[in-house]
């Protein structure tokens, strides 16, 4: 049996989350562009990996393929990118109709049949799954309630198939958009850039964690070849 949670191994990180990010619902990462939250998706995904969890990243905008040659070369994920499962998404508007669950879902088994079967049942268990990211999904609905719908519906059948999801989301440069999932998740991350005494800085923030009294101030953090370092 896996634990209630599944941490991302970056210790602070994990004990500000009660532990990691819930497998019991869906978790999100919003930020600006280059700001890590493909990182620290990744990086929770080879920590599953490395326990022996499969693991499914999910790319919607640049190829898995440069995904994995871009991060691959990193010290956290080096020595298990090749125990992760990586998928490209490339839906068009034409792939969503009708606007139904069922044709929602169906893009799961057409990306990956090796994980389901045409009726969505799985073929082999999913412990962690990335798909990075939603904002992609949003521009090509171009409808935010029916992107709720979307988000809503993908977060209920990772539910129902005990799949522990991190979703990631951009923040546009105004700062006004905060996560149109954010409603429906578990836990929300935000990471932005700081300016400190004329210094950049990265840090992260959690903005909540049902079930657990973390704390919400903004952690400093950086980028390393072994990862995210709070
Ligand atoms: N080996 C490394 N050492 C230190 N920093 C690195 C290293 N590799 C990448 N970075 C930093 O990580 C940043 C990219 O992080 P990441 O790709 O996770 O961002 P992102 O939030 O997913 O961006 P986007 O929204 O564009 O996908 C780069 O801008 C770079 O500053
Ligand atoms: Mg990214």
């Amino acid at each position: 049996m896996l634990e209630k949670v599944a941490p991302t191994g970056i210790k602070k990180l994990d004990d500000a989350l009660g532990g990691g990010f819930s497998r019991d619902g869906m978790s999100l990462i919003v930020g600006p562009s280059g700001i890590g939250k493909t990182i620290l998706a990744v990086q929770w995904l080879a920590e599953g990996a490395r326990n022996g969890e499969t693991c499914v990243y999910i790319s919607t905008t640049i190829p898995a393929e440069a995904v994995v040659i871009y991060y691959g070369k990193m010290k956290f994920l080096r020595d298990v990118a090749d125990k992760i499962y990586w998928y490209d998404m490339y839906i068009s508007p034409r792939d969503l109709i009708p606007f139904t669950p069922k044709k929602i879902l169906q893009i799961f088994p057409s990306i990956m049949p090796e994980f389901f079967d045409e009726n969505l049942n799985l073929k082999k268990k999913i412990d962690r799954l990335v798909i990075d990211s939603l904002t992609t999904i949003e521009e090509i609905i171009g409808d935010s309630s029916m992107f709720r719908y979307l988000g809503a519906t993908w977060i209920r059948f990772f539910h129902e198939k005990k799949i522990a999801a991190l979703l990631i989301e951009e923040m546009d440069e105004s700062k006004e958009k905060m996560g149109e999932m954010r409603n429906f998740s578990e836990a929300t991350i935000v990471m932005d850039h700081m300016e400190n005494r004329n210094m950049h800085m990265r840090a992260l923030r959690i903005v909540k964690r049902y079930g657990y009294n973390h704390p919400t101030y903004w952690m400093p953090f950086h980028i390393r070849d072994e990862g995210i370092i709070l």
